[in-house]
């Protein structure tokens, strides 16, 4: 990933920017940092705090020759590649992947990932991933206090965001590469178990028009979380936002 690399000092978002370079063809693996955003893209419509100089916003095409039911499990196969990345750069910090998509250091927010795909005429599809990683951010903005973190923060030294790229562009590169090969999340399944924030938690999943309620005991092949309810059942989640439940 990275063979062909634009670096924007600012965008209004590097998921727009890469989306608009997909749409004129622009080659799988192609990658869009900016050093800030006017209008970063958070999930659920929400906006991604973005200020210059200090994180990265980077956003990544693929064009995964998969049926698109498949699509669904590529920003976990992201979340295992920059987990592993963050470990690499900061071995002091123990950090979390949280289902479906964001990554989690003292309990609180680090990085959000934003996948988006649009299919073409000819039936064939693009994905766009996104992420956005607080590294050197300090202090928190007022309105993300005690919601969202950075990787300075929470080791208390300058981390190089140039390090944490090529380390995050290299390692999901590979384990995409391997995810292709498969036919689900299979070899990644016992990465991204471990290291998963919501292991056995009581949870809250908000979806669109509802709200689920149990306890996590696992994650499915397909990237789906298991979500054991009061009944003992365990139902198979694909999507929605995750809230821990006070028990
Ligand atoms: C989330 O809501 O947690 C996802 C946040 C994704 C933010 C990143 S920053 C780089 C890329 N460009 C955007 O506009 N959004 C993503």
């Amino acid at each position: 990933f990275g063979r062909t690399f634009i670096g924007l000092e600012q965008v209004d978002s590097t998921n727009v920017k890469a989306l608009a370079l997909a749409r004129e063809g622009a080659a799988e693996g192609t990658v869009v940092v900016a050093d800030s955003q006017t209008g970063g893209r958070g999930r659920m419509r929400r906006a991604w705090v973005s200020p210059p100089g200090v994180n990265l916003y980077c956003s990544i095409v693929l064009r995964p020759p998969l049926p698109s039911v498949r699509v669904p499990e590529i920003p976990l196969v992201a979340a295992a590649a920059i987990h592993g990345a963050v470990t690499q750069e900061c071995p002091e910090l123990q950090a979390f992947i949280k289902w479906p998509n964001d990554l989690i250091v003292a309990g609180r927010k680090v990085c959000g990932i934003l996948c988006e795909m649009e299919s073409e005429p000819d039936f064939t599809h693009f994905v766009v991933v996104g992420f956005g990683l607080n590294v050197n951010l300090d202090p928190v903005p007022d309105e993300l206090q005690g919601i969202a973190t950075s990787l300075a923060i929470e080791t208390g030294r300058q981390v190089s965001r140039a390090r944490l790229l090529a380390a995050i562009l290299n390692r999901f590169e590979r384990l995409y590469r391997e995810w292709l090969d498969e036919e689900d999340l299979g070899s990644l399944l016992p990465a991204l178990e471990e290291h998963a924030w919501l292991k056995g938690r009581a949870l809250q999943i908000e979806q669109f028009n509802r709200v689920l309620t149990g306890t996590e005991a696992g994650l499915s092949p397909q990237g789906h979380l298991l979500l054991r309810q009061e009944d003992g059942t365990v139902v198979p989640v694909a999507s929605g936002e995750a809230h821990l439940r006070p028990v």
